[in-house]
């Protein structure tokens, strides 16, 4: 078990560089089993999801070499095997294996997925998805057992834009006989990535980013390369602690357009913001004004950002509204931040956030990945010492986050406890 420890109240100046995106490394890495042979994938993120991955690829007979952010996964000698909890259970992103061994193998045997406790998180759309391509679904207990003699393409009308389901289902569908078009897909900019990646092994994909994407069955896919996208979702946080105690602190290796929603945002709020080709640049505001978020699927305001954009607005002056969408149990993180001194009141999936308010450092607990990061901003603006317990869930998610911070001023470490 490890804790953060941060004393707050550092300007912070420098250079921040962002790594692969989270969301998109733990598709593409096993995405990799539906291809036959050697893949590359560059620019991946150093975070525990990747280990994790990288077990079950290993289960599964794959040989994995890492050399620092990129990784090589040959997939000739794959045994479909059955992957067991203590594999599927660290992570969500485990469920994509059903997806591509369904497509690959045409069965796959697999307990449920972990992942973040942000709400009920249900698989019924990607299950529905894959028996509308053939797929027959059997459950014992915690596993599932997906199974097809052969997958037909088809239409499938996706009841929310999951970006889960479109994924797994454009998985499923790359070795399905003839045509499959996913509607009202999810639209992120990581399965633009993810279709990249195999459409470069040989796959016929077209439409990734919109929400009708089309998938020409093929009947072969070779090894093949891609770079992961830069983190959107890392950055966003970075970017939001820069408006709270940066001083020109540089937020680099991003790609704006993937984050126009959170900067529209900073520029009502009234934060100093300089946006370049591949940098975000920012400056800590005295004055900031009060605005209302409401998180929805992409292009609107990513969910991932909402509780790092909660601490933002507690030092706005006067009353926020931070509305969540997408997942019932996104506000884990207010117990702490209250307990730190800000005025949140929660209703459901809203919260109504007072501000300003001065925050002052005690003992707080990461209940899920971006609540933990939530946490680390409030603890590095706090008065005083903050600890951080269950930082497990940070890890999951910010490759090197204590290195990065220190790099531009914080006083931060992680404890073995
Ligand atoms: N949903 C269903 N049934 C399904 C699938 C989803 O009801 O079969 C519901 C969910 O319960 C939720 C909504 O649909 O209310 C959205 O779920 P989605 O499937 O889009 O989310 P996901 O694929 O499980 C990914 C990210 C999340 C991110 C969401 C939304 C990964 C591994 N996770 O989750 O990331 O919040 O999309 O953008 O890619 C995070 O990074 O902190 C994180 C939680």
């Amino acid at each position: 078990m490890k804790q953060m420890i941060i004393k707050g109240g550092n300007t912070l100046s420098g250079t921040i560089s962002i790594g692969g995106a989270k969301n998109s490394a733990v598709a593409l890495i096993p995405a990799a089993v539906l291809a036959n042979g050697i893949s590359t994938i560059k620019n991946v993120p150093n975070i525990s999801d990747r280990d994790a991955l990288i077990d079950i690829l290993e289960l599964l007979n794959c040989q994995v070499t890492l050399n620092n952010d990129e990784l090589v996964i040959d997939t000739t000698n794959l045994n479909n095997k059955l992957i067991k909890e203590e594999y599927s259970n660290r992570l969500r992103a485990s469920y994509y294996f059903m997806g591509a061994l369904l497509g690959r193998e045409k069965y796959v045997e697999i307990y449920i997925p972990g992942g973040c406790n942000i709400g009920a998180r249900p698989i019924d759309i990607h299950l529905d998805g894959f028996k509308a391509l053939g797929a027959t679904i059997k459950t014992e207990g915690n596993k599932y057992i997906l199974s097809a003699d052969k997958l037909i393409g088809t239409d499938i009308y996706l009841r929310f834009q999951s970006v889960g389901a479109t994924i797994n289902l454009m998985f499923a569908s790359v070795y399905a006989e003839g045509k499959t078009t996913i509607h009202n897909a999810a639209q992120e900019v990581e399965i633009i990535n993810i279709a990249e990646f195999l459409n470069n092994m040989g796959a016929k994909i077209t439409g990734a980013g919109t929400n009708e994407i089309t998938i020409e069955g093929i009947k072969e896919l070779n090894g093949a390369t891609i770079s992961v996208v830069p983190d959107r979702l890392e950055a966003g946080t970075y970017i939001i602690l820069g408006a709270l105690a940066g001083d020109n602190l540089k937020i680099t290796n991003i790609i704006p357009e993937h984050l126009e929603a959170l900067t529209t945002k900073l520029k009502e709020i009234g934060t100093h913001i300089t946006i370049s080709k591949d940098a975000i640049t920012l400056s800590k505001t005295s004055k900031l004004k009060p605005i209302n978020i409401k998180t929805l699927v992409y292009p609107g305001f990513p969910t991932d950002i909402g509780q790092p954009m909660s601490v933002l607005l507690t030092q706005c002056d006067g009353t926020s509204l931070f509305e969540e969408t997408i997942w019932e149990n996104r506000m884990g993180h207010v117990p702490s931040l209250n307990k730190m001194g800000a005025n949140i009141t929660v209703s459901g999936m809203n919260a109504i956030i007072k501000g300003p308010t001065k925050l002052k450092g005690c003992e707080v607990v990461a209940t899920d990945l971006r609540g933990g990061a939530a946490l680390v901003i409030a603890g590095l603006i706090a008065e005083g010492e903050t600890i951080i317990t269950d930082v497990e869930h940070i890890l999951r998610g910010y490759e090197n986050i204590t290195e990065k911070l220190t790099s531009v001023g914080a006083k931060i470490e992680l404890k073995e406890i």
